[in-house]
């Protein structure tokens, strides 16, 4: 296992298996798990959030660990105190690890030089976001059981999405095929590959994916406004209940939503839609995480 979880690309196949493995064993387990007892983990979020925060907040506390959350609204940050100081005046605190998100991709590797403990990514620009990928496929392993050869396609602001530089990583060496299904000005700069297929619109793999995964337009990551208007975005992308229609697809999203300019109220409402499903993985996934980097 690595030092720090910045990417999944840190990750060998044999860690991806065992971290969705145990946490699928922590959510059917009945037992209390206390391996982070004496343990305390620091979450420094420049950026906002409100399921990974959380999300690992709860996890750190279902392990039996101590939580110190750094506030950067009341922080030294707004004195003129840089990223790297900040993490080494954290670090020499001696916790456990660190948790951190950033807007600019790359803030978890060069705080990875300023500290001595475990840094963990909770999304880094338009770079990574290793615990998504990871929640959004134990989410499709609970559904689907082996990923082997299902099909998923990845639909909108592709090029500015961290899930989805991190999703089309880990879904491709767990087998499956990935689609990217986006107009010309949110298209990844990936190039084709036999598992990695591009096209621009939702009518062209409707019949042969087996899990669709939504995105939000990054709008914060625009430097100017590159599409018409979001209903023109919408009525060419929206999930409807209406365009999945009867078909055998599961629906994600790693939030927040942008209700009916994303996915419709009432894809969300079907139980097809695993939007809070993902939510709910998204702790036992932090929980294996943390028990293999900090218990
Ligand atoms: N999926 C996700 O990263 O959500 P938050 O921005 O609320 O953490």
């Amino acid at each position: 296992m690595p030092k720090h979880l910045l990417s999944t690309k840190d990750l060998s196949l044999q860690d991806i298996y065992a971290i969705l493995d145990e946490a699928i064993a922590l959510k059917n387990a009945t037992d209390i798990d206390n391996s982070l007892k004496d343990k305390i983990v620091t979450t420094i979020f420049f950026e906002n959030s409100t399921r990974t925060l959380s999300s690992f907040e709860i996890a750190v506390k279902r392990l039996g660990g101590k939580v110190v959350r750094l506030d950067i609204s009341k922080s030294s940050t707004l004195k003129g105190e840089s990223m790297a100081d900040t993490a080494a005046n954290i670090n020499a605190m001696k916790p456990n690890a660190i948790i951190i998100r950033h807007s600019e991709a790359g803030a978890g590797n060069y705080l990875a030089r300023y500290v001595t403990c475990p840094i963990i990514n909770g999304g880094d620009g338009a770079h990574a976001h290793p615990t998504q990928a990871l929640l959004d496929a134990m989410t499709m392993k609970l559904h689907f059981g082996d990923l082997s050869g299902k099909k998923i396609a990845i639909v909108g602001d592709i090029i500015n999405s961290r899930v989805a530089t991190s999703g089309i990583d880990l879904f491709r060496r767990l087998g499956m095929t990935v689609f990217l299904v986006a107009p010309p000005h949110f298209q990844s700069l990936f190039n084709e590959e036999e598992n990695l297929k591009k096209c621009e619109s939702l009518e062209e793999i409707l019949d042969c994916v087996d899990a669709i995964m939504s995105l939000r337009t990054q709008n914060e990551r625009h430097n100017y406004q590159i599409f018409g208007s979001l209903k023109d975005y919408a009525q060419k992308f929206c999930i409807t209940k209406d365009l999945i229609g009867n078909r055998n697809i599961i629906v994600l999203h790693p939030g927040p939503v942008h209700r009916n300019i994303d996915i419709d109220d009432e894809m969300l409402k079907d139980e097809r839609s695993k939007v809070l499903s993902q939510v709910s993985n998204g702790v036992f996934i932090r929980m294996a995480i943390l028990k293999r980097f900090v218990g």
